[in-house]
């Protein structure tokens, strides 16, 4: 096991009823701004909620943060922010509005363009202290210090990380996912799927307690991610699926591991470029890239072979090839494509996505380069 350092101080409110604890959990004497999507949180009731819990605050607004959210649409709620004298940030929604409800945080006091910020990793002073209700579970945005921000004019997607800015808290209610349509209830198992993937498909490190949490975490996708679908109202289901996605992404399994990450990074690049959903991007990259890599990964996919997929017979090598078939099957089972060519992307995606990732070195040995990433798409498609 490899030293490390951990920290989490995200303060999590857990269950039925819980949006309630908000009036609690954030000071009053400060102006809140609560930040949110496209309106599905008036729909389904979680809007009234929020806001009979902040009753006794003075609050503002900023909805129209969309999914895969601009640069361009958040320094608007930064501009609205500063001229409120906001001292509190409230993100109810999915991973989109919390990454971008993270970037208004430290935008707000940042001087100089905030671009910089996710481009450059610039360093950031300060940040506006924020909170989170999470209504869609899928990113662990709600119990990380990460933030995805695109910036539509020049067509990037871009990462970045601070501890500054992890949530104070997060209220997850599994019941506000009733409402979530098919496609991102499947999301939401896909992406906390790969988060594990990225964290524990590597090479053997002697780090027992990550390993066993991380397939417990995987089993756990696998057992409950078909029912989300049959059964939609199911709270079992719903709570055992938003815990996973936050373990999947909290820091905890990735202590002390060496780690992957070239599915995100490739999967961002078809994301920018074609907008494919986030999950569906990782679905396509993932059983191609673990193809490609078997040399390097074999050890570890054969362990994912026994200790998720329950392959006791034969080969390393074939224990960890029926290991990566298993996977392409069941993101195939519950309902999300794995190959490029049945989305609409241009035949030369594979020397496009490459090209933008020309100096790019991936991976948990850093030697996935410019043209493995097209010869990995090229088997993708
Ligand atoms: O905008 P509204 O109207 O709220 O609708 C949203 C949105 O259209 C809808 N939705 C959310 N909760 C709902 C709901 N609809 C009905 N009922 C509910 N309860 O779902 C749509 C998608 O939401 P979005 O937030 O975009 O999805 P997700 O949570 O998958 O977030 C994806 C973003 O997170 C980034 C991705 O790159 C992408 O930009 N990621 C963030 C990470 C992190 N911070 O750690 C790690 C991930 O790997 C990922 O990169
Ligand atoms: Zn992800």
């Amino acid at each position: 096991m490899n030293n490390f350092t951990y920290y989490n101080p995200v303060k999590i409110a857990f269950g039925s009823g819980s949006i309630a604890q908000v009036a609690d959990l954030i000071p009053s004497d400060v102006a809140v701004m609560i930040l949110y999507g496209g309106g599905s949180i008036k729909k389904n009731g979680v809007y009234d909620q929020v806001v009979s819990a902040l009753k006794n605050h003075r609050c503002v607004e900023f909805s129209g943060i969309e999914a895969n959210p601009t640069y361009e649409t958040l320094m608007q709620a930064v501009e609205k922010a500063r001229a409120e004298n906001i001292g509190y940030l409230l993100a109810v929604g999915g991973g989109s509005v919390l990454d971008g409800t993270k970037f208004v945080a430290a935008a707000i006091p940042y001087k100089g363009d905030a671009w910089d910020i996710p481009m450059s990793q610039a360093k950031i002073d300060s940040a506006v202290p924020l909170g989170a209700v999470l209504t869609l579970s899928a990113t662990g945005s709600e119990m990380n210090c990460f933030s995805v921000v695109s910036h539509k004019e020049k067509k990037l997607k871009k990462g970045w990380a601070n501890e500054k800015v992890y949530p104070q808290f997060s209220v997850l209610d599994p019941k506000v996912t009733y409402s979530l349509p098919d496609r991102q209830v499947l999301n939401g198992v896909v992406d906390p799927f790969v988060h594990v993937t990225e964290q524990y498909l590597t090479y053997p490190s002697q780090a027992m307690v990550q390993d066993n949490f991380s397939e417990g975490v995987l089993r756990t996708l696998i057992h409950y991610g078909p029912r989300a679908l049959s059964e939609k109202e199911n709270y079992e289901v719903r709570s055992n699926l938003m815990w996973a996605a936050s373990n999947a992404l909290n820091g905890l399994i990735g202590s002390g591991v060496p780690q992957d990450w070239a599915t995100h990074m490739i999967g961002h690049e078809l994301t920018v470029l074609y907008g494919l959903d986030h999950a569906q991007t990782l679905a396509v990259v993932l059983p191609s890239l673990l193809r490609y890599k078997v040399d390097k990964k074999e050890e570890k996919l054969a362990q994912f072979a026994e200790a998720v997929w329950n392959i006791k017979d034969g080969s390393p090598r074939e224990k960890a090839l029926g290991a990566i078939d298993r996977t392409e099957q069941f993101f195939r089972d519950v309902g999300v494509k794995t190959k490029l060519s049945e989305y609409s992307v241009a035949q030369d995606a594979p020397q496009v996505v490459a090209s933008r990732l020309d100096s790019a070195a991936l991976g948990e040995h850093r030697d996935i380069k410019r043209d493995d990433i097209e010869a990995i798409l090229k088997m993708a498609f």
